[in-house]
């Protein structure tokens, strides 16, 4: 089987590195990951990459250039042809994530296009919203902009702070991560007019983008 060949671009904790990764492990899986990029030394991910045996690099964020030449130059040496941004906590250059178009995903812990930017589950929870989530989409240069590939719902419980919310946050992350990029390397995503179609998408979004506490099925047994 031909594998989709992925650059993950990290800054931090790699959590959801780490769940491609799990992804990446099985035989049947899609894609594969060539290399990871740090733009921080110290990055924890970066020791996830190095246990699974993948190739690693630091670039230091200078300033955008600078970064984005290095970084494609990598790129282009071990042929990726999918960047994944997982954590990644810098803004890219503008050139950078034109050359990148729809070959560029990234995740963002909150149901775009509310909450772009940083602190989304704090912002969530003081905006007072019911329901929140995450998104994987695809990246345009405008910060957390891009076409939606998948999102995945989580309730908000009455006594949460940001770090419980984030929690739950997080563990539909590492779900809906590998699955968007599952769909992408599958060649079931395309992009029309800014919006993202995905070929025969029921079967395992179901699971996913609808968690069990959301569904229509729990509003209805509750009494109107
Ligand atoms: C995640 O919440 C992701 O949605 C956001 O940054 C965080 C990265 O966490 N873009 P990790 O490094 O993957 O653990």
């Amino acid at each position: 089987m031909r594998r989709l060949r992925v650059g993950v671009l990290i800054s931090g904790r790699g959590s959801n590195l780490q769940a491609l990764i799990g992804a990446c492990a099985a035989e049947t899986y899609p894609a594969e990951i060539v290399l990871v990029i740090s733009n921080r030394a110290g990055a924890p991910g970066l020791r996830l990459a190095a246990a699974a045996g993948i190739r690693a690099a630091v670039v230091p964020h200078r300033d955008r250039r600078a970064f984005a030449d290095a970084a494609q130059r990598l790129l282009l040496e071990q042929n990726v042809e999918l960047i994944s941004l997982a954590g990644f906590m810098r803004i890219l250059d503008t050139d950078f994530v034109e050359m990148w178009r729809d070959r560029m995903v990234n995740i963002h812990p909150s149901l775009l296009p509310a909450f772009r930017g940083l602190h989304a589950q704090r912002r969530a929870l003081e905006a007072g919203v019911r329901f929140a989530g995450c998104t994987v989409h695809f990246v345009r240069p405008e910060l957390d902009t891009g076409p939606i590939i998948g999102q995945a719902v989580v309730a908000v419980h009455p006594d949460d702070d940001e770090s419980a919310l984030s929690a739950r946050i997080l563990a539909v992350e590492h779900r809906l991560y590998p699955l968007a990029l599952r769909l992408i390397a599958e060649g079931r995503v395309r992009v029309v007019a800014e919006r993202v179609e995905v070929m025969n998408a029921e079967v395992p979004l179901a699971a996913v983008l609808n968690p069990p506490d959301c569904t229509g099925e729990a509003l209805a047994s509750f009494p109107a």
